[in-house]
């Protein structure tokens, strides 16, 4: 078995900052040492001076190759892992999808088909329930002690992933037995889709309607209430891709009550608006996703809840569709746009630039990124640190090195990138996933297969 050595770097965790070594031994932290204090020896040893040293991402919130909007996300498992380790994330948890009037087992095990053997990082599942009755509510106790500990329901998409009020109160009681946490997508659907009709008939077509139409109020009013219902069911939540000030309002004042209420943005929200929206030449619908990009006075809102902890996650959501051929079924109708935007390789860099531009501590980077997501889906210590017998998954990572964010350059397999020509200071230099060198000095050398299924524990915020 391969021993490690990274020396030098400046080990940044969730709770501290030290200069140190690492010892990297049968694809676990063996040991954290003060620079140059052990006479380790390694088969290989990685110089991380001027670097930084810091946990392998976790983006807890990824959709590849999910069937929707009549066709299906453009990452496979293999691409989509293969550029989550580029941009510095060496851990994903997916979306595996019940079809209506199916079981929640025949879902995983699509999702387990579809992704094992594949990946180049390790994977777990959320799995999104959109069938609640007596035998899914029954299946949800086996998930949960088999390691697909959370469930995503859907307050949008009536008559796809659609579940009404009765329907996730009984699967919140469920969760609030069995140890589950339910992830919540918070806009009221039912109201956004006589919008869209209304919008339509109307003329307005263009992808920035996507935008008007699926309003701020509407993603609060299903916060709040999705917070209720939790509270009556006596279970905890976790809301997904919070982008509405107006929603994280009501996440805060939840938790200030003192409610085991959670939630999540993503960097779309944080670095995107509506602007991006009204690109001309249906050029909005590369930016359509649901809940929408949101005027710019959101953001600071955003960044403040991340700052005081009212928001706790910055997962992705990538759920990429080329624009040519995908994002252009919906031209002359916004609401065939499919919705999903591609962000897996850019989390780490675009938090990393929030950090240099001020809105979080570099600690805070590591806590939002990997940490409490890690902590969240029941999968810390062994992912979101680094400490002995955690895994090895490890970046090394430049802070001064500049790049400017394309497709012509990216990994993932999507035709566009959102943040196009975006300047960011710092970059992943090298990834270790599981102790086994992935990404080395800019070159991938990595492989599908080396990705492991892992099993998660129930939520480490609740006890
Ligand atoms: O637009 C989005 N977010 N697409 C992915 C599915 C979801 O709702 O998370
Ligand atoms: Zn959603
Ligand atoms: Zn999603
Ligand atoms: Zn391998």
């Amino acid at each position: 078995m391969t021993r490690t050595l990274i020396t030098g770097g400046l080990v940044i965790t969730a709770a501290e900052e030290m200069h140190a070594d690492v010892l990297v031994e049968n694809g676990r932290v063996e040991a954290v040492a003060t620079p140059g204090s052990q006479q380790w020896t390694a088969d290989r040893v990685i110089d991380a001076s001027q670097k930084y040293v810091i946990p392998g991402g976790v983006d807890a919130h990824t959709h590849m190759e999910l069937p929707f909007g009549g066709t299906f996300a453009s990452d496979t498992f293999e691409t989509g892992t293969k550029a989550a380790a580029w941009g510095g994330t060496t851990t994903i948890i997916d979306f595996a999808v019940q079809s209506k009037g199916a079981a929640l087992r025949s879902g995983l095990d699509a999702w387990h088909a579809k992704a094992d053997g594949n990946c180049a990082i390790d994977y777990a599942f959320h799995m999104i329930v959109s069938d609640v009755n007596d035998s899914t509510l029954k299946e949800m106790d086996g998930l949960v002690a088999e390691g697909v500990t959370s469930f995503k329901l859907f307050m949008a998409y009536p008559g796809v992933f659609y579940s009404d009020d009765g329907q996730i109160l009984r699967a919140m009681q469920r969760a609030g037995d069995n140890g589950g946490l339910i992830m919540m997508h918070a806009e009221n659907g039912i109201a956004i889709d006589v919008l869209v009709q209304q919008a339509l008939a109307r003329g307005e077509t263009d992808p920035r309607y996507h935008g008007e139409v699926r309003k701020a109020l509407l993603e609060a009013e299903a916060t709040h209430r999705a917070i209720k219902l939790a509270q009556v069911a006596g279970a905890p939540l976790y809301v997904v891709h919070v982008s509405a000030q107006e929603a994280l309002t009501e996440l805060a004042r939840a938790r200030h009550d003192g409610l085991p209420v959670f939630g999540e943005t993503c960097p779309q929200y944080l670095f995107l608006s509506t602007d991006n929206l009204a690109e001309p030449d249906f050029g909005g619908a590369k930016y359509v996703c649901s809940t929408p990009l949101r005027p710019r006075e959101h953001q600071a809102a955003l960044w403040r809840g991340l700052r005081t902890n009212d928001l706790q996650v910055v997962s992705t959501d990538h759920c990429p569709f080329c624009f040519s051929g995908q994002k252009e079924l919906g031209r002359g109708d916004f609401s065939k746009i499919p919705n999903g935007m591609p962000g897996v390789e850019n989390r780490m860099d675009l938090l990393h630039q929030a950090v240099i531009d001020g809105h979080i501590s570099r600690r805070r980077w590591i806590e939002i990124a990997c940490a409490t997501p890690a902590r969240m889906f029941g999968l810390y210590p062994k992912k979101g640190t680094i400490a002995p017998g955690c895994d090895a998954d490890i970046v090394i990572y430049d802070p001064h090195a500049e790049q400017t964010i394309s497709a012509a350059t990216h990994h993932m397999n999507v035709d566009y990138s959102a943040y196009e020509g975006t300047q960011v200071t710092g970059r992943v230099e090298t990834v270790l996933s599981r102790g086994e060198l992935v990404i080395t000095d800019r070159e991938f050398t990595g492989h599908a297969g080396h990705g492991a299924y892992t099993p998660r524990g129930t939520c480490q915020y609740l006890h």
